[in-house]
């Protein structure tokens, strides 16, 4: 099935957190200004209708009528494992699956379960920031190894600094985001496995979190860490249909754990969680039936990441970026305009009235940038693009 992915869908009205939430949002910092004509590009969130197999398949399970406590069935894992094989050349041990009701949730109960309160845990800031929240939260001290930015915008790690780091003894655990949101780097092979060794070398837990793994560039290969690293022992992976698939409000996440003790660990800590007959029918239609429909939404992510390359070169050519080798998120650098990150932001949400996601969010190395989800319809993006560039030819000359 062909699927017209710039069909505008109206999602006020729907409980929804990016465009109904204008409260919630403003209450958090986010903004000051939210209302009916406010574009929304700051949640990492489609405005996008999932497979229509999805569909038919929930549709199934509404016209049950009951909706009682649910198990996983056999076919859950089978897809969970088929879909890593066939996409990803990655074999995942049916045992090592566990359901988790969320990432972010999944990143606090491994902190919780592998580390003490005052233990260090190494992230590659800028970087979404529930991480530092999964961290500070639980009362455990961030050590960053911040990436490097080249010239051009490239992100590359310090891996120096990383040894350093993570040779302290106070230094448990690693939470990597790969593919790396904001800055879009898909790492190598290379780069995995002489952090997976490092990490190994010096007893430091690997929990990756991969949910953008599904969501790269038509002409780029996304290599689990797990699959990279000599052994996979010392490594937590968190996988998801929430972004992929957009079905982020069906909560369905699975860590994948191939250490039976750390299993267990992290079991206990969970706790007992059931997923709803939605989620787990959501999950065996999207990994059996949705690879149509992800190879026609990258094609159409890449055709926007394109427009929006080309018409920052031509109408705001101060903004500096680059194509992200994954994730459907630009990391735009408008230090070119010398302004401060206060009036760039001024600029974009309060008088263009586009919300963006304020770099600095993501770490100090962030101040100067604005993080952009391009999963909408592409007039929606090129509406907000026209408000934004506006605001800067106005009183700047591009
Ligand atoms: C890197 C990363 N991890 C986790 C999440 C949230 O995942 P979940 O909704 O499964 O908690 C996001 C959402 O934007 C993300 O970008």
């Amino acid at each position: 099935m062909k699927y017209n992915f710039d069909e505008i869908t109206e999602r006020r009205g729907t409980y929804s957190l990016k465009w109904d939430g204008g409260e919630f949002i403003k209450s958090h910092g986010l903004t000051e200004r939210y209302d009916e004509e406010t574009i929304p590009l700051y949640t990492a969130d489609m405005d996008l209708p999932v497979p229509q197999p999805m569909i038919d398949a929930l549709h199934k399970t509404v016209d049950h009528k009951i909706f009682g406590y649910s198990i996983f069935p056999e076919a859950y894992f089978e897809a969970i494992q088929q879909w890593f094989l066939k996409r990803h050349d990655w074999e995942i041990q049916k045992d090592a699956i566990i359901y988790s009701p969320g990432t972010v949730h999944a990143l606090h109960v491994a902190v919780k379960a592998f580390t003490n309160p005052g233990d260090g845990i190494i992230i590659q800031r800028p970087v979404y920031p529930p991480f530092t929240g999964a961290i500070e939260g639980n009362g455990r001290t961030v050590v960053n190894n911040a990436l490097v930015c080249d010239e051009e915008g490239y992100y590359t790690i310090d891996f120096e600094d990383f040894e350093r780091k993570a040779k302290d003894e106070n230094t448990k655990m690693f939470i990597l985001c790969h593919p790396h949101n904001p800055t879009g780097r898909l790492f190598t092979r290379e780069e995995l496995e002489q952090l997976a060794d490092i990490c190994a070398k010096n007893d430091v837990l690997i929990v990756a979190d991969e949910i953008h793994g599904d969501l790269i560039r038509r002409n780029q290969t996304f290599i689990p860490i797990a699959k990279a690293a000599k052994r996979a022992d010392h490594i937590i992976t968190c996988t998801a249909i929430n972004k992929t698939f957009n079905v982020a409000g069906l909560h369905c996440t699975n860590v994948i754990i191939p250490n039976e003790g750390y299993r267990e660990t992290f079991r206990k800590t969970l706790g007992m969680h059931l997923a709803s007959p939605f989620t787990i029918t959501a999950l065996i239609a999207a990994y059996t039936e949705g690879e149509d429909w992800l190879d026609q939404l990258k094609e159409y992510i890449d055709g926007t990441i394109e427009y929006v390359m080309g018409f920052l070169a031509e109408r705001m050519p101060k903004v500096k970026t680059r194509i992200p080798e994954g994730t459907y998120l630009m990391w735009l650098d408008f230090s070119g305009y010398g302004l401060s990150p206060e009036e760039v932001h001024d600029r974009i949400y309060n008088k263009a009235n586009v919300l963006l996601e304020d770099g600095g969010m993501f770490g100090e190395e962030g101040r100067q940038y604005q993080r952009i989800c391009l999963p909408s319809p592409r007039p929606v993006i090129k509406e907000a693009l026209e408000r934004i560039a506006r605001e800067f030819e106005a009183e700047n000359g591009n």
